[in-house]
Formats: C-alpha cells, structure tokens, sequence
C-alpha cells in the first residue's frame, strides 16, 4: 500500500482487521521492519490522539519520528500558484512538501476542510499536493473529507464489543458551538458501508452528508426512532455540506445530545465518539461516564489502526 486516505486503499477489509487484531496481540513483533526509516508527521491543525497515538504506533514498528506543527515554528505557507508573494507567506507548498520529502521515508498529513471552497475541500487539495510532490508514500492524519484512521479504529472496537454478527450501529448528529467539518462522519459512514452492519445515520433536516458517503446507509429524521434496538450509537457533531451552506451552523438543537433516556431506547447501545468531545452538548455526563461508554477503548485503537496502517506502508517502501 502506496498511500493511505480512504478505506479502499485497505484492500481486503477483512483481512486488514485480522492484521490489526494480530498486532494488538503482539505490537512489538515487527520492531525490524521499521528501522533506520523516519516518519515525518505533518499537523496543519491540532490533535491530541492522532499525534501520540501514530507517534506511539511508529516506535513500535522501530522507526524514528519527526513532528512538524505548520502554524506553530514553521514559515507560514502560500498554498496557490501564481501569488506574487509580498505578504506574510514566505515560503510556497511547492518548495516545502518535497524538501520535507527529502528527510523522511512516510509522511502523514492533518490538514482539515477550510471551509473557504468546497471544490478545494472535497478535492482533498492539501492531500493530493503532498501525494504528487513530495515522492514520499502519504497517509491522511485526518483531511478534509475523511478521517481513516480514527474510521478503522472505530471499526475495530466494534468488532471488539459486538455481540451479534450483524450489529444496529447509528450515526447521530449532535450540537456543537462550532462548524466543524464532515471529515468524521464522511469516513465513518465509508467504513460502516464497507461492512454488511447495519448501518442507520440521523440528523436533523439540512444536514444531509455527501451521497457518495451515505451510500446505502438509511437516513433517518427522527433520532428516537434511529435510536430504537441500537448496539452502537456512534456521535459527532458536522457542519452542514449542501449548498448554500456548506460550512455552516444551522441549528445547535440541544434536543439532539444523546442523554440517557435517549440510550433507553437501544439494544443496551455501546456510546462511541471520536473525541475529543463537547459534554452536555454531544453526549451528557452520564453516558459518557457510563460503563455503555467505550470511548476509552476506541482511542486506544488508534495506536493499532496507525500501526495496522504503517506496517502495510512499510512493506511497500
Ligand atoms: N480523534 C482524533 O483524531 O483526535 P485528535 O484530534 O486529538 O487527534
């Protein structure tokens, strides 16, 4: 595997997840396979779990690791080709990406939806630019569209905890202050529909997800209703995608914060969030301190969906 944005550079899906629980077993097994090569992971925007946990998986494959935080010690980049640059950008993308290529093996980027074009954003711009120029293989740390490596950490803890086959997962919209991007839920939804799960996402009226996300997923209005005989309720809050409001908020309806009455109503659902998480406006303090709550769990299994991930891309070099 060359590079890493979306589920289907996976290859067999099945087969991933059988690496990924090998690895959990044993994560020290493949120290070799990782020496003498460098990752240089790239942040555009700040993270907690993608940086520690993609930090931790590189060393346990034995590689050196370099961290670059954009905005914070590095020159501010122009991004667009034909800007006369008398601003505040000295340095152009063009010339950053490749240099940075020269001193590593892989390199992983997080560069979020910006929210100024949706052509941009759903073009994975930032993305592509690193892939075409920097001759170095390239995963996504979290783009604009997607978030694979938080999507196949979430599908290992439910195949972790599911206790049928055939689970009821439900993605539900929930409120936030701010417009955030798609790129989480996108990616769960690409994930869910990778798998013969059923697979339900509700929101309220406006904020739609891309089609070419929602896949074969049922849509559902009412959240009670979504809520009904769920073994997984998976929440995030997005922004809205259709025009004209892409990037916007359009209603913060406190209605829509998963409350444990609203939990009632499943399977005895497992509660799941990507974090980091807004209390008492995604999900109350009760569910999330319930043992229902598996949000521990899920970010621990970052640390083995980034080793699953840089194990296959380690192989390829
Ligand atoms: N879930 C996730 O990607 O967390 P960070 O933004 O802290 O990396």
């Amino acid at each position: 595997m060359r590079n890493f944005t979306n589920v289907h550079d996976l290859g067999n899906l099945q087969q991933a997840l059988k690496e990924a629980f090998e690895i959990k077993k044993d994560r020290f097994r493949f120290t070799e396979l990782g020496k003498n090569k460098t990752l240089l992971m790239i942040f555009f925007n700040s993270s907690l779990r993608t940086r520690l946990s993609t930090q931790k998986a590189a060393m346990n494959l034995g590689m050196n690791t370099m961290v670059l935080d954009v905005n914070q010690g590095a020159w501010r980049l122009e991004t667009e080709r034909g800007v006369v640059m008398d601003g505040d950008k000295p340095e152009h993308l063009l010339e950053a990406i490749p240099v940075m290529g020269c001193y590593c093996d892989v390199i992983g980027v997080r560069s979020f939806a910006r929210f100024e074009s949706k052509e941009d954003d759903y073009s994975e711009k930032m993305l592509s630019e690193f892939i075409k120029y920097s001759g170095r293989p390239v995963f996504s740390m979290e783009g604009a569209t997607r978030h694979p490596l938080q999507s196949f950490a979430d599908l290992i803890t439910i195949e972790e905890y599911k206790k049928t086959a055939r689970p009821k997962v439900v993605l539900t919209w929930a409120p936030h202050p701010k417009a955030l991007p798609q790129a989480v839920p996108n990616s769960f939804a690409e994930w869910m529909n990778a798998t013969d799960y059923e697979f339900v996402i509700t929101h309220p009226e406006g904020y739609e997800l891309a089609p070419e996300f929602v896949g074969n997923a049922r849509v559902e209005y009412d959240q009670r209703k979504a809520f009904e005989g769920a073994d997984f309720i998976y929440a995030k809050n997005w922004a809205a995608y259709a025009d004209p409001h892409y990037g916007k908020v359009l209603i913060r309806d406190m209605s829509w914060t998963v409350d444990s009455e609203k939990m009632a109503l499943t399977n005895d659902a497992y509660f799941m969030h990507c974090l980091p998480v807004r209390r008492n406006m995604i999900v109350t303090d009760d569910v999330i301190e319930s043992p229902q709550s598996i949000v521990i769990p899920e970010a621990a299994n970052r640390e083995i969906s980034a080793q699953t991930v840089l194990k296959k891309m380690l192989k390829s070099l």
